[in-house]
């Protein structure tokens, strides 16, 4: 179910916001431009405050928990209503948490040993981190061929120019990035300018 939907929307914006009042009219945009999914990352001292209030004023999105580094995070993204936590890595305490942990859980891999061992444990969806400086849509194409059952979602370093060329690719179903909701339109409060990429995204992937 998560994987279908997440296919279907074909990106994923990654979110660096830094307080409650952001969230609310981010939530409105995404609402507005018919998207569902996107990632909150932790890395501001609001970020769950912001998961929680996006998960209670905006039910109908699907709220990822981003930048996930310690096994703790897990948890305390999940308790402020994550729907999903995605990691630049993949530690054994993370690896280990996200086995039990109650949403899906997508472990950072860059190459063929570590998405092996993330799949060992369980995960078939992975991101592919940093996607551009690892090799990008070259190197996934190459892992892809011995690897048949790992799914990837590239992040670090997507563009509009470049995310067809992954999402060409037979193993991947869905990449990420930042490059919609940059920090100078959000010290801007431009809704207006989040609304129109959103929605030229839409445009780009057919939609
Ligand atoms: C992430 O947190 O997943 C990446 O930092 C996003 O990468 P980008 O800023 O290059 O899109």
């Amino acid at each position: 179910m998560f994987l279908s939907q997440l296919s279907q929307q074909k990106v994923l914006p990654v979110l660096v916001l830094e307080s409650v009042q952001q969230a609310d009219w981010i939530g409105s945009c995404f609402i507005e431009a018919g998207m569902k999914h996107l990632e909150v990352t932790l890395r501001t001292p609001a970020a769950l405050q912001v998961i929680e209030y996006l998960n209670r004023h905006f039910p109908e999105l699907s709220i990822g928990a981003g930048t996930v580094l310690k096994s703790y995070q897990i948890a305390g993204a999940v308790d402020a209503g994550a729907d999903f936590i995605v990691a630049p890595g993949a530690t054994d305490p993370l690896l280990d948490a996200g086995q039990d942990c109650p949403v899906p859980f997508l472990p950072g891999v860059m190459t063929p040993s570590e998405a092996m061992r993330a799949r060992d444990y369980g995960f078939g969806l992975q991101k592919f981190f940093p996607a551009e400086a690892a090799g990008g849509a070259h190197l996934l194409k190459a892992i892809g061929a011995p690897l048949q059952d790992i799914l990837f979602c590239p992040t670090g370093g997507i563009t509009p120019k470049n995310m067809m060329d992954y999402l060409a690719l037979k193993n991947v179903p869905v990449v990420g990035g930042s490059w919609l909701v940059t920090p100078q339109i959000l010290a801007d409060n431009d809704r207006q300018s989040v609304v129109n990429r959103l929605s030229q995204l839409q445009q780009l992937l057919g939609k």
